[in-house]
């Protein structure tokens, strides 16, 4: 696989990064995962605004153009010929050569830009979404800007450990006796044929995938209502899915050993599901 490191595009065994790079030693440096289907990238505009936000709330600017930024993307798919799968993109503060908490001059220290791309055949048609995933409810106990898509992904590492020992596909993060999100997902039920994900602000990730699952619900006349829920709301809602660039719309049909519904993946997710792997191809 041929990976892209810092202008160069080199086989990934020759990719090299230093042991003095902020994200090693400090968590800091941010990411985005863009999706290809049928060797199309889905929503690469999206990523990269979030991109540059999430590099702005933290002092570092945008590496490269946009423009540049598709075609290293466009190479990568191109050079490994991936049709279905993800691309994953990080961008570090960089290597200041030391370990300092204060950050080093943006002058004097380039940040570290690495993309790498992950072959998934068949990507959309995952028969996961035909079952649908379980989830467990976890105390949300990351840091307080969700909003920035940081690489400090332990927290929801353990998340996903936790659902695993529990039997369960995922975990949805609780915060104040509601949820937030999942480990690497936004969290949705329907309710009274409503459309029910909490709202935007720094305790959650601003999905891409949400933003455009909204726009195409609103479109089709379904009913959004954006505020947050309980587990036990979920529990007695009429459907349950998440979102995400890898997962697309994936119904949930199980919360805590608790079915939703009649445990099966609902219609109306299918179909918010059919409609955006339709609206992104
Ligand atoms: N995760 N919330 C969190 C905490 C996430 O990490 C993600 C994405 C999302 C969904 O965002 P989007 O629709 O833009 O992918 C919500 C990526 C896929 C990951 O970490 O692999």
């Amino acid at each position: 696989r041929t990976v892209y490191v810092n202008g160069e595009y080199l086989p990934e065994t020759e990719a090299k990064v230093s042991i003095f790079d902020r994200a090693f030693l400090m968590a800091d440096g941010v990411y985005e995962v863009t999706s290809v289907l049928g060797g199309k990238l889905i929503d690469f505009e999206g990523h990269a605004v979030r991109l540059e936000r999430s590099l702005g709330e933290l002092d570092m600017k945008m590496p490269m153009s946009r423009e540049a930024l598709l075609e290293v993307h466009r190479e990568l798919v191109r050079t490994n010929e991936i049709t279905d799968g993800l691309i994953y993109l990080q961008v570090t503060r960089g290597a200041p050569g030391d370990r300092d908490f204060l950050f080093p001059d943006p002058e004097t220290t380039e940040p570290t830009v690495v993309l790498f791309t992950q072959s998934k055949p068949g990507l959309a048609n995952s028969p996961v979404a035909k079952t649908g995933i379980r989830v467990i409810s976890i105390d949300d106990l990351r840091w307080g800007r969700r909003d920035i898509k940081t690489v400090q992904l332990l927290y929801p590492s353990m998340g996903k450990m936790m659902a695993q020992k529990a039997g369960a596909d995922d975990a949805w993060m609780v915060m104040d006796g509601k949820v937030t999100e999942g480990t690497s997902n936004n969290a949705y039920i329907i309710k009274d044929g409503k459309i029910v994900t909490r709202e935007l602000s720094t305790d959650i990730l601003h999905g891409i995938t949400r933003a455009a699952v909204l726009r195409f619900a609103r479109e089709a006349q379904m009913e959004v209502e954006e505020r947050s829920f309980t587990i036990e709301e979920a529990q007695q809602a009429e459907e349950a899915f998440i979102t995400s660039a890898s997962s697309f719309v994936m119904p949930v049909v199980q919360i805590d050993g608790t079915k939703i519904g009649d445990g099966k993946p609902g219609a109306r997710t299918a179909r918010l599901r059919e409609i955006y792997l339709d609206e992104s191809l």
